[in-house]
């Protein structure tokens, strides 16, 4: 897309903005994620402050987040891969229970970091989803980058208004006018704002949740366009949020279980039996939405999911579609298919040498993104060997839930040595589960404040042997 810009105000992100193209602003704009990379055709800009003067005989390849017009006009040319994703398909499914006959209409809500996935539920029964982006990734694309927005009152608002009309767009696309319950999930960060609750304690030391417990207030004094109490998923700590709560209360864990979260923030809850329960969380990093690599991106329309070991794919959207990007799924299967053929040695490295691997027109595989993978996948294997190892139990079953998971080939994610071999079982996306069920039951949240308060929380750097786990678990 080619356009012509005059205003010399603001960034080119914000102006990009005003004009409704929305860019992939995952690192909040502050230049980091590369992502709102633009070409500058003609015109004076400040990148970075530095003024530069563009002819079309030599473009410049900017980030619009760290450029500004200096004057007059200038012409620019936005690729579509800078463009953030517009439509989106929110995990919304989970084996558990069933839900609990009510008279009245309950929604339950995911609110996630990235997405929003809300369900309407009829007599037990689920009627209707509804999925849609979190718009709080204007700001950034992790909860440490919300959290640092949301340092000063403006941008608390800011991220309480984007969490906000979110899920007005998901209430507007289920239909909420005879809504008789709603109950809301999410991390700590997420309830947090969503409360325009200030989540700054749980970004430093020792991370500590300037609240558990939410309030229950009516929708419309939130902004919320439904009527009747909004109720909220009562959180275990900082990094174990309501979403890992709502997790608990569908999977009932039994002795020697473990229900493992994988996303940004890898969640881990492990039942010891006695009624002793364990938490942690592991830092995985954003790498397995697709972020920080070449050619990465989420599980959306046109995603490379799935590599198959003679090296063909499968797309998201069937085998017509045009491929523009994989997603972490992907990379699992190419590490695993890598390893399998001798292509990449246990350091991730190709075999015979090279810097790169191209896997179809456009799409290329660095050995820097499989670096990204195998931090990524080491921190879910080390928090789970290190709390196995602290506890003295290994898990005799463990229950994956979240939208990744559902996604992963179980068996390439054991061979790389992201999972120890075992029994898994998938669960989905019990967050929103919990949060339906809660929506149905409004009378089980004092059940699940309790419930909230069993895990004892162990942060994984005080443990002995992380780092160990850790390095180990680098290698394929
Ligand atoms: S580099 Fe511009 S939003 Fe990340």
């Amino acid at each position: 897309m080619r356009l012509t810009i005059t205003t010399t105000s603001q960034d080119l992100a914000s102006v990009l903005s005003a004009q409704g193209i929305k860019l992939d602003l995952r690192c909040g704009g502050r230049g980091i994620c590369g992502r709102c990379r633009v070409f500058l055709l003609s015109g004076a800009w400040f990148i970075d402050n530095v003024r530069h003067t563009v002819s079309p005989s030599a473009p410049l390849s900017a980030l619009a987040c760290r450029c500004r017009l200096a004057t007059g006009s200038g012409d620019i040319e936005v690729p579509d891969s800078s463009r953030s994703e517009t439509s989106i398909q929110a995990s919304s499914s989970w084996s558990s229970r069933p839900l609990p006959i009510n008279h009245g209409i309950a929604i339950g809500i995911d609110l996630g970091t990235t997405t929003i996935a809300a369900v309407k539920v009829v007599n037990g029964i689920p009627v209707a989803e509804a999925s849609c982006f979190n718009r709080q990734n204007a700001f950034g694309d992790n909860v440490l980058t919300r959290i640092q927005k949301a340092g000063d009152t403006a941008g608390l608002d800011l991220l309480r208004r984007a969490a906000v009309d979110s899920i007005n767009d998901a209430l507007a696309q289920l239909g909420a006018e005879d809504v008789t319950s709603l109950a809301i999930a999410g991390n700590t960060v997420m309830s947090c704002l969503l409360h325009g609750i200030d989540p700054t304690p749980i970004g430093t030391l020792p991370f500590t949740p300037p609240c558990r417990v939410f309030p229950t207030r009516p929708a419309r004094d939130l902004g919320l366009n439904a009527p009747g109490d909004v109720l909220t998923m009562p959180a275990i700590s900082g990094y174990v949020g309501g979403d890992l709560t709502a997790g608990l209360n569908e999977v009932k864990l039994g002795s020697d279980e473990m229900l493992v979260d994988i996303g940004t923030n890898c969640e881990i809850i492990f039942n010891l039996g006695d009624g002793r329960l364990v938490c942690t969380a592991a830092a995985a990093g954003p790498a397995f939405e697709g972020a920080g690599l070449s050619c990465g991106c989420r599980a959306n329309h046109g995603a490379i999911d799935h590599i198959a070991a003679d090296g063909t794919f499968t797309v998201i959207g069937g085998d017509d579609v045009q491929p523009h990007g994989l997603c972490g799924s992907a990379m699992v299967d190419f590490l695993a298919m890598g390893q399998a053929s001798g292509r990449l040695n246990q350091f991730g490295r190709f075999q015979p040498s090279a810097p790169s691997l191209t896997l179809a027109p456009g799409i290329v595989i660095t050995e820097k993104d499989i670096e990204q993978i195998l931090k990524a996948k080491a921190a879910v294997r080390a928090g789970i060997e290190t709390l196995a190892q602290h506890c003295g139990i290994a898990p005799r079953k463990i229950f994956l839930a979240g939208g990744f998971a559902q996604y992963l080939d179980l068996a390439n994610a054991i061979a790389i040595g992201m999972l120890p071999p075992g029994d898994h079982v998938l669960v989905g996306n019990t967050s929103l589960g919990g949060a339906a069920r809660l929506a149905a039951q409004p009378e089980s949240l004092p059940a699940l404040i309790e419930l909230s308060n069993q895990p004892r929380e162990l942060a994984l750097n005080t443990l002995e042997n992380f780092e160990n786990a850790y390095i180990d678990a680098l290698m394929l």
